[in-house]
């Protein structure tokens, strides 16, 4: 629970560890910044990690590893078959879940990857709170379609609904009925949605999403990636989980989903992917997938010290001084950037803070890709690296025809345990700069633009010269300081 200072105007989110291992960073001058983000086709993937101050792009295998990780990585068991690493993985997720029955694959969409391959066929759906990207393009990959069934509120930006990610439990027991059971792949639910800002979803709301699954027979599939943020938020939002502890919370869940997966390189501190049942029966229908795609089953194409990180990692996301790290940094962010006034989803949620872009730059359409825009404004206000969670992250429906964002969000993440408190002020003053400067904040159009996830590869230019008008402004606000 947080640590209470004596004067509260000085309360702070207080790191419960201390770093010991650094990493040098640069701050590139403000022409400098121009440029680069400009040879990176404004899109912020394309940047090199040397030309960024702060890396705030994703919180996947870039979270800070404690000691005992580290130390565990020289006891990794190289062998093909039969690893001790991976018996120390399963004893992990058995004391985390409980489940018995695990399948390694090298991260979380490889996952997905397997769970599609097993279950999606052409004319089937796949029920979701909300999509995210590689869940989704696997599924559609294979002909399957997603239907997503996120309770209205949870794409209002602000509100103080403390599950925003949750089922709306009448539509889903609507559309199973409507398309008929035999027809869902698999119920999916994303603890911690990441695409409408991290928000979580109530235990209550899942075991609600299981029992309607139970009810028609269909599959219920868990994706616990973002799980341990969501964990932190049953603890402190939802009166039922207050007194329980959070192994009660991961095992009451593993017994009522069906399978669960997740990406390590969120969950567990680390890199890899991870699919786990208590049934026998669906680790058994997904197997063969492991050695095909992945590698054999003791090792599912992962790096075996990376196996025993997330190992020590697993046990790590269990206690709450760890978990409460993101979350509180996040809540700290996104508390300075709303009381000056600049729009941001809330209440804060898991993996980072999302400036609403939308009212940022209200008259940007959507085909400017306006998330994109301040993106890569903020890249030239600060050396911040974020990343485009709207438009541009969704994909050209089949005729061709742009698909709009619901929500045009800039994430800007929160990797665990890596960033200190003067860094996220430092980005919260230069996110204000930029707002109080936003009408300069212009539009962006394709140069070439990739069929699939083309957010990761896409570029695109700026309309007209007002990236340099925002480098003029910044040199007259802030002289010579980089
Ligand atoms: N599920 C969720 C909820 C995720 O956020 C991610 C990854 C995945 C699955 C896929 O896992 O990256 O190990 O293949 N999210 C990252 C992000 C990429 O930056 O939000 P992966």
């Amino acid at each position: 629970m947080p640590v209470k200072f004596y004067q509260p105007e000085n309360q702070v989110p207080l790191e419960m560890h201390k770093v010991r291992v650094v990493q040098k960073l640069a701050l590139l001058p403000v022409e400098e910044r121009l440029k680069r983000i400009q040879e990176a086709g404004n899109n912020t993937f394309l940047l090199q990690n040397k030309d960024i101050y702060m890396d705030m792009l994703t919180d996947s295998g870039v979270n800070g590893m404690s000691d005992e990780q580290v130390a565990s990585m020289s006891i990794a068991d190289d062998s093909y078959a039969g690893s001790e690493t991976f018996n120390r993985v399963k004893a992990a997720i058995k004391e985390v879940f409980g489940t018995e029955n695990v399948l390694p694959a090298h991260q979380g969409r490889a996952a997905e990857n397997i769970l599609a391959e097993a279950y999606v066929k052409p004319g089937m759906y796949t029920l979701m709170n909300f999509h995210f990207t590689t869940a989704k393009a696997h599924i559609t990959r294979l002909g399957g379609e997603v239907v997503e069934l996120v309770d209205k509120k949870g794409l209002i930006p602000q509100t103080d609904d403390p599950f925003k990610g949750n089922f709306d439990l009448k539509e889903l027991r609507k559309t199973i009925k409507e398309l008929g059971p035999e027809k869902v792949s698999f119920v999916r639910v994303e603890a911690g949605t990441n695409l409408i800002g991290g928000q979580p979803v109530s235990l209550e709301n899942m075991l609600a999403v299981t029992d309607i699954c139970h009810e028609f027979g269909v599959r219920s599939v868990l994706d616990a990636s973002l799980l341990q943020d969501n964990v932190y938020f049953m603890k402190t939002r939802e009166p039922r989980c207050k007194f329980m502890t959070t192994k009660e919370i991961y095992h009451t869940l593993a017994d009522r989903f069906d399978i669960i997966y997740f990406s390590a390189r969120k969950l567990g501190f680390s890199r890899g992917g991870i699919i786990t049942a208590h049934d026998k029966k669906f680790t058994d229908e997904m197997m063969e997938f492991v050695p095909l795609y992945e590698g054999f089953l003791t090792y599912g194409g992962m790096e075996v010290r990376s196996m025993e990180a997330m190992a020590v990692g697993l046990y790590e996301s269990l206690d709450m001084e760890y978990i409460s790290q993101g979350p509180e940094f996040i809540a700290y962010l996104v508390k300075e950037l709303d009381d000056y006034g600049v729009p941001v989803i809330k209440p804060a949620g898991g993996l980072g803070a999302h400036l609403n872009c939308s009212e940022i730059v209200p008259n940007l359409p959507h085909d400017q890709y306006p998330a994109a825009a301040v993106g890569a404004a903020l890249y030239i206000a600060g050396g911040i690296r974020g990343m485009e969670r709207g438009t541009v992250s969704e994909q050209r429906e089949p005729d061709g025809s742009e698909r709009y964002a619901e929500l045009e969000l800039q994430r800007l993440a929160m990797p665990r345990r890596v960033f200190t408190l003067s860094q996220v002020k430092y980005c919260a003053d230069r996110v204000k700069w930029l707002w109080d400067n936003r009408q300069l904040i212009g539009g962006l159009k394709w140069t070439y633009e990739p069929k699939v996830l083309r957010f990761f590869f896409g570029r695109m230019e700026e309309i007209g010269y007002w990236q340099e008008d925002l480098v003029k402004k910044f040199r007259e606000d802030f002289g010579d300081s980089l």
